[in-house]
């Protein structure tokens, strides 16, 4: 079966629920039945609007996937501030990110607080979406397929295959998120292609058959149709793009460019 790309937009801290509120509707115009059949597609916004998104996605049919950006491990409990993958679920939300490098750099997340997160949002019947990538002076350094090998590895500890299979790995460049300079399209594909190879090790041909993977990093309508070609790039984890409906509309519709 081939795999259906996932365009997932993530928001990060911008838009207030007003806005996204309008970015979620403009979207829904934006986009028709076919685009929404060729591709599955997501959108994370911050916690403080997923009520509000979830509620014009319901209202008026638009099926895009709710996604959120993390969240933690636990159920419930004393963690001031955190929200626990069971309430993400309570919302309908189908995906949620774990490990962004943005998460891993500003908040210290490690392996195997991603590793626990990764559990934790499975075992609540959603799907992660877990991000790896190096930095440029890993990369200067050789070392970017290290690097990458041992976050699949250690993100996802103690996940069967079958989990495996059905989860979403983000190949994310640091280097190339948020500024403007996208990874190669044959650079992607071999970091990506990679993380199967990675994935196939570890759990086997077919869970790295079916893994979704991701390409994230600077990912715009002008370099999405070059990037998706590439056979291992099995969709897009889109950051700044995501906040224009109309740029975000012309990546999920990459193959009519
Ligand atoms: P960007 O962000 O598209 O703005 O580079 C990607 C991401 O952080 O997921």
């Amino acid at each position: 079966m081939p795999r259906k790309p996932l365009i997932s937009g993530n928001w990060k801290m911008n838009l207030n629920h007003f806005e996204a509120i309008q970015l979620i509707q403009k979207l829904g115009y934006a986009l028709d039945g076919d685009d929404l059949d060729a591709c599955d597609v997501s959108v994370h916004p911050p916690f403080t609007d997923l009520r509000s998104v979830q509620t014009v996605l319901d209202a008026d049919r638009i099926p895009i996937a709710l996604g959120a950006q993390h969240c933690h491990f636990e159920t419930s409990g004393a963690f001031t501030g955190e929200v626990s993958p069971a309430m993400l679920a309570k919302l309908d939300v189908t995906y949620v990110i774990a490990g962004h490098s943005e998460r891993r750099q500003i908040f210290g997340e490690t392996d195997e607080m991603v590793n626990a997160k990764v559990r934790a949002i499975l075992t609540n019947g959603m799907t992660p979406i877990m991000a790896c990538g190096e930095t440029l002076d890993e990369r200067e350094a050789g070392e970017a397929e290290a690097r990458v090998q041992s976050q699949v590895v250690a993100g996802l500890a103690q996940i069967s295959a079958d989990q495996v299979a059905n989860l979403v790995i983000a190949y994310e460049p640091i280097w190339a998120i948020g500024t403007g300079v996208t990874a190669s399209s044959t650079d992607a594909e071999a970091m990506c292609a990679h993380v199967r190879r990675v994935v196939g090790d570890n759990w086997g041909g077919d869970a790295a058959q079916s893994v979704r993977i991701q390409y994230g990093g600077s990912v715009k309508g002008g370099n999405a149709a070059e990037l998706m070609s590439q056979p291992d790039v099995d969709g897009a984890l889109v950051g700044g793009a995501s906040l224009d409906a109309d740029e975000f509309a012309r990546i999920v519709q990459h193959r009519l460019l």
